[in-house]
């Protein structure tokens, strides 16, 4: 069973500036909750109980988003507001949470090396800090699912259009199964007529031990950084790696349209939120 995931959120956040200067992009909120809260979320709602966050300089305000502040929740008892105390405590006991903090930004293959001591020998899901995906069931616990099928690395992956694929992570294979592909090959942003598929890489992996080899023997790539998907590629010519075309709609919070339409669309689901705020957007659009 896989019951440890790591959430790399060091990263400067630069395509969110200048709201990133002083704060985390992870704890940017969607309506009133931080995007790292949903990642945790469904970590946990797919049986994670241990998490290891990838901190660094200007993140601690993650840190405090989860711990206790026996002040706050006086304040709140004094109020008499029990749902929003509850939240509170849910915030606090959602899991075990360890931080370490990654010194040099060198890239998310080093943000994930920087786990090798926590994880030891076992298996680990990987949920990227600034990413949410909205699904029926937990993209998490679809990849554990594929692990425990296939006991072997699993890459979360979506469909995205032709003309976008140098955008992304892409992997090509060949198809085990309508939601499986055997992958036979990986490249990172590859130029729109060299790649071998519109499958993205999205946000979430299950990684075995090793990954942490693989990373050791990985030379800086795009952006004089370690790729986690460079080290992938070294490993794809000694093991079988599997990837899981996701059922869900994945979220970029790292990118400020894709942060506005999330905004929109998870207050549309807020049945406090979605009636006056659903007229308030049809008033804007019919003076477009
Ligand atoms: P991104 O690729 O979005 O990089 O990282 P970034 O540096 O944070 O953002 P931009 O491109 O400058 O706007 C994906 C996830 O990996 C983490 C980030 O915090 C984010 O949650 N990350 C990235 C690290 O933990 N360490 C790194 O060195 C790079």
């Amino acid at each position: 069973m896989i019951k440890k995931a790591i959430i790399p959120a060091a990263g400067f956040g630069t395509r969110f500036l200048p709201a990133t200067k002083a704060q985390p992009k992870e704890m940017l909120p969607i309506i009133d909750t931080p995007v790292i809260q949903y990642v945790v979320q469904e970590a946990v709602d797919s049986g994670i109980e241990d998490i290891l966050i990838i901190s660094g300089k200007g993140k601690r305000s993650i840190e405090d988003h989860f711990d206790r502040n026996y002040e706050l929740e006086s304040r709140i008892l004094e109020k008499e507001d029990e749902a929003l105390y509850n939240q509170l405590k849910h915030i606090e006991n959602m899991a075990n949470i360890h931080y370490i903090r990654q010194k040099e930004l060198n890239g998310l293959g080093d943000a994930i090396y920087h786990a090798r001591f926590h994880c030891g020998n076992e298996p680990f899901a990987v949920l990227l800090g600034d990413t949410i995906i909205n699904s029926a069931i937990p993209v998490t616990q679809q990849m554990i699912d594929a692990y425990e099928q296939y006991r072997q690395i699993v890459i979360a992956v979506e469909t995205v259009p032709h003309d976008k694929v140098n955008r992304y992570g892409i992997v090509g294979g060949k198809k085990l199964s309508e939601k499986l592909i055997q992958i036979t090959e990986m490249v990172e942003k590859p130029e729109i007529d060299k790649a071998p598929s519109n499958y993205a890489i999205a946000g979430r992996y299950i990684l075995t031990p090793e990954i942490f080899s693989a990373l050791e023997k990985t030379p800086r790539g795009k952006g004089n950084e370690i790729q986690l998907t460079d080290a992938l590629r070294i490993l794809l010519k000694q093991q079988d790696i599997t990837a899981t075309i996701i059922e869900g709609k994945r979220y970029d919070i790292g990118n400020k349209l894709d942060f506005l339409k999330t905004t929109v669309e998870f207050a549309l689901k807020r049945k406090e939120f979605a009636a006056p705020f659903a007229e308030f957007l049809k008033e804007i659009v019919k003076g477009l």
